[in-house]
């Protein structure tokens, strides 16, 4: 089994490039099925679950060839079915956008239920609800979505909680549907502006993308024969922000568009911690203990629950009391057992955790819970003293590329071991 070792406690210091986003790469990949031509995709990141989604496209029957990890070519020359394998899809969360995919291109889709990261309940009685609302008939028995038309007709869809995914389906099942489709309440994450960029590159008609009313008037088909490249990683970007912070670093993030990290800064310069923009870099230096601070995650431009374990390191070793409100998911809050084996204190109060900084970490025995909770222990591993081991690191993997060659780069002393 493989976990990361790490003798934690040297600050992190020089330069880091952060790679494409993971949540815009996932939903970009099942958008290629729409496409009538080829495409060229750069800037992908090379991740679990991308590589995942790369063989389900070839399983359908896309013609995929990738010359480098972070370049790829696909060609949709018709696929083989539309029925999803059970070996792969269950793995991903992002599976159910092959629904959305699927359905709009070929009227018809078999998609097992989705898999990913545990947050307590996840339903998707949204994505549901605006699929039969462009004339889906949707079934989901026996761990399978089941979704079926004679044509899909654009329609007005409102979208009862802020949905990323929702939103991301409902744009990839109307952009060949007939007539205009209009979601209000939309999602406005950085990767949602991506995929309709991508997919208007590709030959659609989608307005609005990123403000929380988008138009999609649905085109006949999409030629793509385009190039398009993937934004950067919001996520890694704030991650590595956080690490510089909780080790008392000096780090430039390279490659990332700060305007998307906007709420991370802004909780960082609250905490006393030095944040400049650069162009498209971000320098984070960081030379006194941190000050407390609170937070409660929100959908995007709100402070990224995808952070929320990461902060809550940086908060376990801050100046005070800090009040770190989860809003978007029931229960995030699986790191917390494992991050106070380091010495922190944090009490959980329904959606809140109360971290009480404490002057500094001492190295630990963890498991990550999932994806963004092993992202917070490795930054605890990095803030500690003495040695720190983490398993189940698969879920590190499935978000973030050549994390421990990135932080050996900025002079961390980590390494992957095999060990039972
Ligand atoms: N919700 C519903 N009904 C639905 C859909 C969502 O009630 O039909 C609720 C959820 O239970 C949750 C809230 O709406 O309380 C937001 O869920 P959303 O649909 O926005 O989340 P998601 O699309 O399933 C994506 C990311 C997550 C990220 C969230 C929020 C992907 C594959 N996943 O999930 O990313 O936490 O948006 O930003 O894009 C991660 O990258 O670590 C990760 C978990």
């Amino acid at each position: 089994m493989e976990k990361l070792r790490i003798y934690g406690g040297k600050p992190l210091k020089g330069t880091v490039s952060v790679c494409g986003a993971k949540n815009a790469a996932i939903c970009i990949l099942p958008a290629t099925l729409l496409i009538d031509g080829t495409c060229k995709i750069e800037n992908l990141p090379d991740i679990i679950d991308v590589r995942r989604y790369i063989a389900v496209l070839k399983e359908l029957g896309l013609n995929v060839s990738q010359e480098t990890p972070n370049e790829i070519l696909i060609e949709n020359k018709g696929i083989k079915t539309t029925s999803c394998s059970l070996d792969l899809c269950p793995k991903m969360r992002a599976s159910y956008y092959l629904v959305g995919a699927l359905l709009g291109r070929y009227n018809s889709a078999e998609v097992p239920l989705p898999g990913g990261c545990n947050f307590g309940s996840r339903p998707i009685d949204q994505h549901i609800k605006g699929f039969e609302a462009l004339g889906a008939q949707v079934t989901t028995t026996q761990g399978l979505i089941k979704a079926s038309t004679k044509k899909l007709v654009g329609t007005s869809i409102y979208l009862d909680v802020v949905s990323v995914g929702a939103t991301i389906n409902m744009i990839l099942a109307s952009v060949l549907a007939e007539g205009t489709t209009i979601i209000e309440n939309a999602a406005k994450e950085p990767h949602i502006v991506d995929l309709a960029n991508f997919l208007n590159t590709m030959g659609a008609n989608i307005k609005g993308a990123g403000t929380d009313t988008i138009k999609i008037v649905g085109v006949k088909s999409l030629p793509g024969n385009a190039t398009y490249s993937i934004i950067p990683d919001q996520i890694e970007a704030g991650t590595f922000m956080v690490a510089a912070a909780a080790t008392g670093g000096d780090v430039i993030i390279k490659n990332c568009i700060p305007k998307h990290v906007d709420s991370i800064s802004a909780k960082l310069v609250e905490m006393g911690i030095t944040v400049e923009e650069l162009g498209d870099s971000i320098h984070v230096k960081c030379d006194k203990r941190p000050k407390k601070v609170n937070i409660k995650t929100m959908p995007y431009p709100g402070f990224p629950t995808d952070m929320h374990p990461q902060m809550a390191t940086l908060l376990s070793i801050a100046n005070g009391m800090s009040i770190l409100t989860e809003s978007v998911w029931d229960n995030r809050f699986q790191y917390v057992e494992e991050l106070k084996k380091f010495g922190a204190q944090i009490r959980i109060e329904g959606r809140s955790a109360i971290i009480e900084g404490v002057k500094s970490l001492d190295g630990a025995p963890v498991i990550c819970s999932d994806l963004r909770a092993g992202a917070a222990m490795v930054i605890a591993g990095l803030a500690s003293k003495g040695v720190t081991k983490i398993s189940k690191i698969e879920y590190v993997d499935r978000g973030y590329e050549n994390i421990e060659e990135k932080l050996r780069n900025l002079g961390a002393k980590i390494e992957r071991i095999d060990e039972d």
